[in-house]
């Protein structure tokens, strides 16, 4: 799979880092995100065409400020240096740093050299995110300004014969114009890359190494019918066909027919072993009178795992379990951060005792986007390759209190209305997640002459990037009207419906 051009991203931190790998990405250069200390062995091991230092909160004067590995610069290989990595360059190779009074934020004109590679193509001035304190006040000896703004006297620096560069500002932005020009300028002027990654070919060299690697060995998937797991099992499916046995265990706990979607498309279009282990009642059997959101999750990821291994058994020894780990949980649990507000556990995690010898991930070195792009390729249904995000626990956190039979039905009903309101209205591309909820709470309303005392749907639709915040989408009114009337004339026992106005932060997107 590995294409023949590399470019390493070491992190120094920023939170912008996995945006800035994207980016090359999207220049059709592969690119990795390592740890900043990363030693020069490892580095020259993996031989990149160019490497990019992330920016980062430290100051390089700081006690334990991190470092690059000693001799980086002479490689010979082109450095580019974006906000603190500018700074660590220029500190290191002999400019001066110093931090300002007040930060420089925003939006920010910046004039621009546009002799130099880097800015090729160019207007004189450009606008570019700044996010600093800590500025290059003097360049480091064989280095020359390309960039200033009125506070900043060092914008952009380079070295064009050694090939080393540095930016204060931050061109992975959306609010950077032309960012990502600046960095496929690095990309193809600087590094001389020619641009060979590209879905199609990650397609193909996958499917050759995995049937190299799997040969004609067993494999088995736990489906979930999300995106990651779905194009990982077509992905195997394609190089093994039927040495590969998919189990999708269906809690019950999914959207209005989407057990029912899943199983259609993986027994109608591909060549595997697909299973379909019906699961619901022994779900709410265990479910029945817990409400505390944690525990749903514990129950819901232990029972998976006990359903998934008796399946497993039945099969034996497999050679190779096949894991939808995808690029940022790589990157996340290899450098170490995430702060835990709930506990996510993934449908589809490692199973204990399932007899296996070796882990495939086949996806490891995906984004998001990228996982997309590859369904897509594989001739997936869009459909499933743009499925908006769903929690493994599923509906048991969007029913607020125990979950019983009826509870889920009725919001099943009221969710799959929601949806198909949103779709039929074009707003699904624009929304990142929307699902209908149902409150535990019943109120009086009157239907006919008749007097009721039923549930109250909340419905939540989100706008984000990272889901790590967002802001309530603006929903026009006549569509949630539209939405409200549906739902409390045709789903039994709702008679109120409201609208979550909420950002997260403060509130999270689920509402347990
Ligand atoms: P919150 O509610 O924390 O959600 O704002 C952020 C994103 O994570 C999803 N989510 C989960 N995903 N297991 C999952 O696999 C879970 O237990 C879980 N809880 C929340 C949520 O749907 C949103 O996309």
């Amino acid at each position: 799979m590995k294409s023949n051009e590399l470019i390493l991203i070491l992190d120094f931190g920023g939170q912008y880092n996995q945006l800035i790998a994207r980016r090359v990405r999207e220049c059709n250069v592969y690119s990795e995100v390592v740890p900043f200390n990363i030693t020069l062995e490892k580095i020259k091991e993996k031989n990149p065409k160019g490497i990019i230092f992330t920016g980062g909160p430290a100051s390089v004067y700081g006690e334990n400020s991190p470092k690059c590995a000693d001799g980086i610069f002479e490689l010979g290989i082109p450095v580019l240096g974006i906000c603190y990595g500018m700074q660590l360059m220029s500190h290191t190779l002999g400019g001066k740093v110093t931090s300002a009074s007040t930060r420089e934020y925003g939006e920010t004109n910046v004039n621009i050299d546009n002799s130099s590679p880097l800015f090729q193509g160019f207007g004189d001035k450009n606008i570019f995110l700044m996010s600093h304190t800590d500025y290059v006040e003097s360049v480091p000896d064989g280095f020359k300004r390309i960039g200033y703004t009125s506070v900043c006297p060092n914008a952009a620096m380079a070295n064009d014969e050694k090939k080393l560069f540095g930016i204060q500002f931050h061109p992975e932005v959306n609010n950077s114009v032309n960012g990502t020009q600046v960095i496929k300028n690095f990309l193809y002027n600087i590094c001389n890359c020619s641009g060979d990654w590209k879905m199609s070919s990650f397609v193909e060299e996958s499917i050759k190494n995995l049937k190299e690697k799997i040969g004609d060995k067993k494999a088995l998937c736990a489906l979930s019918g999300g995106v990651d797991s779905s194009v990982a099992a077509v992905l195997l499916s394609k190089a093994i066909g039927k040495n590969l046995t998919c189990i999708f265990v269906d809690h019950g706990l999914l959207r209005k027919n989407e057990g029912d979607e899943v199983e259609k498309i993986f027994t109608q279009n591909y060549d595997l072993n697909f299973i379909r282990v019906n699961a619901k009642d022994r779900f709410l059997e265990k479910l029945a009178g817990i409400t505390d959101p944690e525990k749903k999750r514990k129950i819901i990821g232990e029972e998976f795992i006990r359903v998934f291994e008796e399946e497993a058994k039945k099969i034996g020894t497999v050679d190779f379990l096949v894991q939808g780990t995808i690029y940022p949980d790589v990157i996340e649990s290899g450098l170490g951060k995430s702060a835990v507000i709930k506990s996510h556990h993934n449908v589809g995690g490692l199973p204990d005792y399932v007899d296996f010898k070796e882990i495939v991930e086949p996806l490891r070195n995906l984004f998001k986007d990228e996982v997309r792009k590859t369904g897509l390729e594989l001739g997936i249904p869009e459909n499933l390759v743009y499925r908006q995000p769903f929690p493994g626990p599923g509906l048991a956190i969007r029913i607020i209190g125990d979950i019983t039979n009826e509870k889920l039905d009725i919001l099943k009903d009221a969710d799959s209305i929601f949806r198909e309101e949103i779709a039929n209205a074009g707003l699904h591309k624009n929304i990142n997640q929307y699902f209908a909820v149902l409150t535990n709470l019943k109120s009086v309303g009157v239907m006919g002459d008749e007097r009721t005392y039923d549930y109250t749907v909340a419905l939540r639709a989100v706008e984000t990037t990272d889901f790590m915040t967002g802001v309530w989408s603006k929903i026009p009114y006549e569509i949630l009207e539209k939405v409200s009337s549906r739902i409390v004339n045709e789903v039994k026992h709702v008679n109120r419906v409201v609208y979550d106005i909420t950002s997260k932060p403060p509130a999270t997107i689920e509402w347990e």
